[in-house]
């Protein structure tokens, strides 16, 4: 059984095919179009992803070794997203799988990242968690800490009240005058710096929610009043500067995902997302590991970004369920207007 997934949500056009739930393409287009901009504009992303589209689809099918006659359904990213950018993949996938005649699934973009850990390469591949475990969801729209009851049972235990934390990296790295996207920079200049060189505020609020508002703030206001004495003061410190911003955050994200493990008994814990490439956050993880006796998960770097994969992993579950889509379902750009 063959299954299309198409993702389209934000700035990366990609596309995936499984065989019986086993991963044999993934092919992904990024957009370089927003660097110049230090931040993605919707308008450049939907008309790139209309650019990209359709020979992304192409290969994914080439690499997978079948052809479009072979395919069973097409999984496609619904929402939460850049209404622009899913419209481009949700109107493709429903004219693709009509031509067809094949089923649709609609997939919930946040639910694939989470279940990115159960992409498998190959038969061989069973390094998957058991159910219930927590999954810590971090990308540039989101910080939330899931409890993953089953492939289609999310409780979201907590969340942010802001900013993501993807979102707060950005933009400090933005303010140090560094490139766009800011995750992966940051974390390269951290790896050269002291972590505990500065020290910016953290949040206080209860319960597993977050905040990175205060913290950005706080980071902005430091910054204006050091480049005050030294206006050199970024280019001189900025591996200090970045070690020390990335630690503050990888603090504040596993402080409440460590009081979810205590609360829940739950110690198989994921992380997703696009910070979850993030290499002070995986070392915390792997410390976690061996201090508190955690199950951790940690996905590939191929699959922390947005990706088909996960889409089709997620579809091919519905499509066992027989959770189809009908031709008339809209894309949603919160999760609110579902
Ligand atoms: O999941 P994702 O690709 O999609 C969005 O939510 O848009 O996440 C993108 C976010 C960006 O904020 C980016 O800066 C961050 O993930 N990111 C990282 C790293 N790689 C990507 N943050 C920290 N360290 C990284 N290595």
């Amino acid at each position: 059984m063959y299954i299309l997934a198409i993702e389209s949500s934000c700035d990366d056009t990609s596309a995936a095919v499984l065989r019986d739930g086993i991963l044999l393409s993934n092919v992904t287009a990024s957009q370089a179009v927003h660097e110049a901009y230090g931040g993605v504009v919707p308008e450049l992303a939907s008309r790139a992803h209309q650019q990209n589209i359709v020979p992304v689809v192409d290969q994914a099918i080439k690499r997978a070794g079948i052809t479009k006659a072979d395919l069973n359904a097409v999984a496609f990213t619904r929402g939460p997203g850049l209404m622009g950018s899913l419209l481009v993949g949700v109107s493709f996938a429903k004219g693709f799988a009509r031509s067809l005649g094949i089923p649709m699934i609609d997939v919930n973009h946040l639910q694939g990242h989470v279940l990115a850990h159960f992409i498998r390469e190959s038969e061989d591949d069973h390094d998957q968690p058991d159910f219930p475990f927590l999954c810590l969801l971090v990308s540039g729209g989101n910080s939330q800490i899931v409890k993953v009851n089953s492939y289609k049972d999310m409780e979201i235990l907590g969340q942010t009240i802001d900013d993501a934390a993807g979102e707060a990296i950005d933009k400090c790295s933005k303010v140090m005058g560094l490139g766009y996207p800011g995750g992966p920079i940051i974390d390269k200049l951290a790896r050269q710096g002291n972590p505990d060189a500065y020290q910016f505020s953290k949040p206080n609020i209860p319960g597993y929610d977050y905040s990175f508002s205060g913290l950005k703030t706080s980071f902005l206001y430091s910054l204006r009043d050091w480049l005050k004495d030294d206006p050199d003061f970024i280019e001189h410190h900025k591996e200090d500067l970045a070690a020390s911003l990335e630690k503050t955050i990888v603090d504040i994200l596993m402080k409440k995902l460590r009081q979810a493990v205590k609360d829940t008994g739950i110690k198989q814990v994921a992380v997703a997302g696009g910070v979850s490439a993030n290499n002070g956050l995986r070392n915390a993880y792997r410390d976690h590991a061996k201090r508190y006796g955690w199950k951790i998960f940690i996905p590939k770097f191929s699959y922390t970004t947005d990706n088909a994969a996960m889409i089709g992993i997620t579809g091919y579950f519905k499509y066992l369920d027989g959770d189809f889509a009908t031709i008339d379902l809209p894309a949603y750009a919160r999760m609110e207007n579902k």
